[in-house]
């Protein structure tokens, strides 16, 4: 791949998803892309930019950022935060946050093939079902750029021995062992499917399909593929999407010491929006 076909593409790949690919990363893009190439039949890097460049080929643009974007992610990582959740950050937005007490909303922001979005909807059932007297209901949003991974996170069927569950009676209360061909695997069960809603979304589309009322917000592991300003900028985002009191977790790669933040910071990746 010459280095004007790389940093053409690099640039399509930033226009519509904001990440940036750094000179380091293209053998991963040539290595991810050469059976896509075979796929569609086409034989040079020159030929696959024209395809894909000409006439915002949108649906191709999809299936490049799929190849780029780097979906790890598991059930419970970073399991400080989701302890937190239960044991002071849900509290807190139950007492104090506008509109929780009748409908507590939170938004897995880069929710990958949904792992985390369904790790958030186990903690928030649990940590209701403790919970004395009426409960709110609850919502959480999924979403992510990668349709792919936005495929999987609805289908929501998982590795048995990926789960790494925290409490080993999670896996017959939240999941559904498969049989037969899906032996080894388990479906999350239909009473947390309920409350979980995944929709593709970029993060730096015009606007969000979403109430600008959320209670909480992760975005983890993502600010780290952004340039400075576009991190900025979306943390402003955020700021706004969340109401008063309300919680932004980010990933223990991600940092918001480089610009300025209207958040206050409690430490470990866990951020608070003034009441
Ligand atoms: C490393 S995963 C993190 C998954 C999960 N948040 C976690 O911490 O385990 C990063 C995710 O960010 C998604 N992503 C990258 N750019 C994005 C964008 N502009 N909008 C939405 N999601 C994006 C990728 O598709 C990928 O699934």
């Amino acid at each position: 791949m010459s280095n004007s076909v790389y940093q053409g593409i690099c640039e399509l790949v930033h226009k519509h998803s904001s990440i940036k690919l750094g000179d380091n990363k293209q053998t991963m893009l040539t290595s991810r892309l050469k059976s896509r190439l075979l796929q569609l039949g086409i034989k040079s890097w020159d030929e696959y930019y024209r395809y894909i460049s000409q006439g915002q080929n949108n649906a191709e643009i999809h299936t490049l950022i799929d190849l780029v974007a780097i979906n790890h992610t598991q059930f419970f990582r970073e399991r400080q935060h989701f302890d937190r959740l239960g044991s002071e950050i849900l509290d807190q937005i139950l007492a104090e946050c506008p509109g929780a007490a009748s409908k507590l909303l939170a938004w897995s922001a880069a929710s990958s093939t949904g792992e985390e979005a369904y790790s958030l909807a186990i903690t928030i059932s649990e940590h209701l079902a403790k919970q004395a007297g009426p409960k709110p209901d609850w919502l959480v949003y999924a979403s992510d750029i990668s349709s792919k991974a936005i495929k999987a996170a609805t289908t929501a069927i998982y590795q048995e021995a990926n789960l790494n569950l925290p409490q080993p009676q999670f896996l017959q209360r939240y999941f559904k062992r498969g049989r037969d061909i899906y032996e080894s695997k388990c479906r999350v069960k239909p009473e947390i499917l309920d409350h979980v809603k995944i929709e593709r979304i970029n993060l730096f589309q015009e606007s969000y399909p979403l109430p600008a009322q959320l209670h909480l917000i992760f975005c983890r592991n993502v600010l780290i593929y952004f340039a400075q300003d576009s991190q900025s900028q979306l943390v402003s985002r955020l700021h706004h999407m969340l109401t008063p009191g309300g919680f932004l977790v980010i990933g223990h790669c991600d940092s918001l010491a480089c610009f300025k933040h209207d958040f206050q910071s409690l430490g470990g990746g866990v951020y608070r929006k003034s009441s």
